[in-house]
């Protein structure tokens, strides 16, 4: 029988195994922010709100700053992203190309950009979320901060967001 200390072949201890779970979920959240920092870009250019265009292009920005901080953390750990496809990902830009396919220019495109934003900023937030709380149970308080600076963002982002949707006129929908 296995011990909780010892991993699933049983000759692991559980600090290697969280440090691989770890290395696994950063390597995803990197490649996505990646991915969503070219799909902020068309969402930028497919909004009508000026404030929405705004905060779509403030996304852009946010992304890459966050990948600069993921970079630091592997560097710290001594670690490389692998290249992988992040399926989790591919559903949530579906959602938002199909925003921009499904409704011409206006409100309605609007109401539906944000909804796929906040999809992907929820994403952020609750991989970032256990992504510091492994890096504080492992001791790893400087990458902690930073994932938790990303997390923050992603919080401001999706209150941004909530606020933005009460300005877009519903009678206009
Ligand atoms: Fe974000």
């Amino acid at each position: 029988m296995k011990t909780k200390t010892q991993s699933s072949k049983g000759t692991g201890t559980m600090e290697e195994s969280l440090d691989s779970v770890f290395g696994h979920e950063l390597t995803e959240v990197y490649h996505a922010q990646k991915q969503l920092g070219k799909l902020y870009e068309s969402m930028a250019k497919a909004a009508q709100n000026e404030e929405l265009k705004k905060s779509f292009e403030g996304q852009v920005q946010n992304t890459s700053l966050q990948i600069s901080r993921i970079e630091k953390c592997f560097e710290m750990l001594e670690l490389k992203p692998e290249s992988k496809s992040i399926k989790i990902i591919a559903g949530l830009i579906e959602s938002a190309e199909a925003a921009i396919s499904e409704y011409s220019e206006g409100p309605v495109r609007d109401a539906a950009l944000i909804s796929a934003a906040q999809k992907i900023e929820h994403y952020g937030i609750s991989t970032y979320g256990t992504l510091r709380t492994m890096a504080t149970a492992m001791g790893k308080v400087q990458c902690a901060q930073l994932i938790e600076e990303n997390k923050d963002e992603e919080a401001e982002t999706d209150e941004e967001l909530t606020r933005i949707a009460l300005t877009i006129n519903p009678a206009a929908i």
